[in-house]
């Protein structure tokens, strides 16, 4: 069975992969208006905190998971001590996040459009609410009427979504070396290049140092709050791909001899040296804005989803080479999105062929076709409220929530830290320390606890975004269903032998 697993060709293929999956919206969309909204200077210390403390650790440590158990994210729990539920609430991250990830990357598809000849016009905020057919542009639109809350099928908006779709299917039914590592020897060069001039182009002009300043000027103030630190745990991971099954996956397809603690590392810098590059980029040109207007940094420009969908586009109408500066932009997002898309959706396309002993084709057909389906409600004049709201729980109330359990499990139920530092360092050329424990068992667990537990208060205290009990009610099913969905999926029977097969020992390294 083993050795009908497909393999990475080389190393170097694997990390551009996990590179591509790490790089992505969370880059380029997410993090500038993150650090934005969390007060730029003022998140970059709990950002990197979590990096270091949360973000590689766990990085190493499924790495390690997926190269030794050699499974999708069920398969390999399942081989860690029964516990396929873990592997399948992952998956269902990964499931939920792609349905959405994929509107925004047909967004950014429509807008490389608008953006040759800057149909968007002045108010580019009004054209965004046009494009995605919100028609009273709040966010009590509709939702008390539910079902007809949705507003209708939006032609521009699912058209582009569909080609996103058509793509990644082309991509992974070529399976694992013809299809995502191909892809991405092509893409992530592509990225790097778009991202620089983006950069060159964003400081160079009047007024960056603003922005600059306003971005890495280490602001003491907002280590004290909470909301800061758990946006950037949020960050951290959704960035990392970290705790969705996606990087336990990628490194089942590993041969043996692999330096994993190497590949962590260099996939976690060039991930965040990425988002510095897109922060840097961003904020320059939120510095322009400001001097343009004649305003503070802080007062020319609003957080949210909307950042890289209005604000940047009113920027790119008064920067010279707009126009250009625009096309790149928003190829850039394309690029970057694509790359990640295809890394959440093999997940499931991994985790289904194991469990069900299916090929590979067959389990592409049926995960894109249902992911597919799935997405035509982001296509709809809601779209943009349902993204929200599910990007939301499903980041506080999946990933975050199941990157805690996995290191309790982990580090407290299996007591497994040491043989995951024993094995990795006998086949790596950095090794890691007694540090990597006090990471994995007792600061990152008790940190993300914390933020659970303040979370919950949070959202119990009031509705997030200020949106109506439906929709809320649908975020909250949306993040429960996808646990419910764990075990639910464990208790079905497998065909496959190695599912509940502990591993042996000596069968590793
Ligand atoms: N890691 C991917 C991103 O940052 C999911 O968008």
């Amino acid at each position: 069975m083993d050795n009908n697993r497909p393999q990475w060709g080389t190393r170097a293929g694997f990390i551009l992969a996990a590179v591509g999956s790490a790089v992505g919206l969370g880059n380029i969309w997410r993090f500038p208006y993150t650090a934005f909204e969390n007060g730029g200077g003022a998140f970059l210390i709990p950002y990197f905190f979590a990096l270091i403390t949360a973000g590689i650790p766990i990085l190493i440590l499924e790495f390690h998971l997926g190269h030794k158990l050699r499974g999708s994210a069920p398969l390999s729990f399942s081989k860690l001590g029964r516990l396929e539920w873990l592997g399948w609430w992952q998956t269902f991250i990964s499931f939920v996040i792609s349905i959405y990830y994929s509107a925004i990357i047909g967004w950014a598809f429509a807008y490389t459009f608008f953006a040759v000849g800057q149909s968007w016009g002045e108010d580019t905020g009004a054209f965004l609410y046009k494009y995605l057919g919100i028609t009273q542009g709040d966010t009590t639109y509709g939702f008390n009427d539910f079902p007809s809350f949705l507003g209708g099928m939006q032609w521009k908006v699912l058209i582009p979504m569909l080609i996103v779709w058509v793509i990644v299917y082309i991509i992974l039914s070529r399976g694992v070396q013809k299809g995502i590592e191909k892809a991405n020897k092509f893409f992530m060069p592509l990225l790097f290049i778009l991202i620089i001039l983006i950069a060159i182009r964003g400081i160079t002009l009047e007024g960056a140092t603003a922005g600059l300043n306003a971005l890495f000027q280490p602001d003491w103030s907002g280590i004290a709050n909470a909301q800061t630190w758990i946006a950037a745990y949020g960050q951290v991971f959704f960035s990392l791909s970290i705790a969705f099954a996606i990087m336990i996956t990628y490194s089942s397809y590993l041969p043996k001899k692999s330096d994993i603690n190497n590949n962590a590392f260099i996939t976690a810098f060039a991930n965040s040296g990425v988002s510095i590059i897109a922060g840097v980029a961003v904020f320059s040109a939120i510095g322009f804005m400001a001097a343009q207007s004649g305003s503070e940094v802080g007062e020319v420009a609003t957080g949210g989803v909307g950042l890289a969908f209005a604000v940047f586009p009113t920027i790119l109408n008064e920067m010279p080479m707009g126009e250009v500066v625009g096309i790149l932009f928003f190829l850039s997002l394309i690029v970057a999105g694509l790359s990640s898309l295809i890394s959440i959706v093999e997940t499931f396309i991994a985790a289904f062929s194991d469990k069900f002993n299916i090929e590979r084709k067959k389990s592409v057909n049926i995960s894109v076709g249902l992911i597919t389906l799935l997405s035509l409600f982001f296509a709809t004049g809601a779209g943009l409220y349902l993204l929200d709201t599910v990007d939301y729980f499903i980041n506080s109330y999946g990933v975050a929530m199941s990157g805690l359990i996995m290191a309790i499990v982990v580090g407290w139920v299996l007591n497994y830290t040491n043989k995951v530092r024993e094995y990795n360092n006998q086949i790596s050329d950095i090794r890691i320390g007694g540090w990597w424990n006090f990471f994995v068992i007792v600061l990152t667990p008790s940190v993300l606890g914390y933020m659970a537990i303040k979370q919950i208060a949070t959202d119990l205290a009031e509705n997030y975004g200020g949106y109506p009990d439906n929709l809320i009610g649908l975020g909250w099913a949306v993040a429960v269903l996808a646990f419910v969905f764990g075990f639910y999926f464990q208790s079905l029977r497998s065909k496959n032998p190695e599912f509940n097969t502990p591993v042996k020992e000596d069968e590793s390294a």
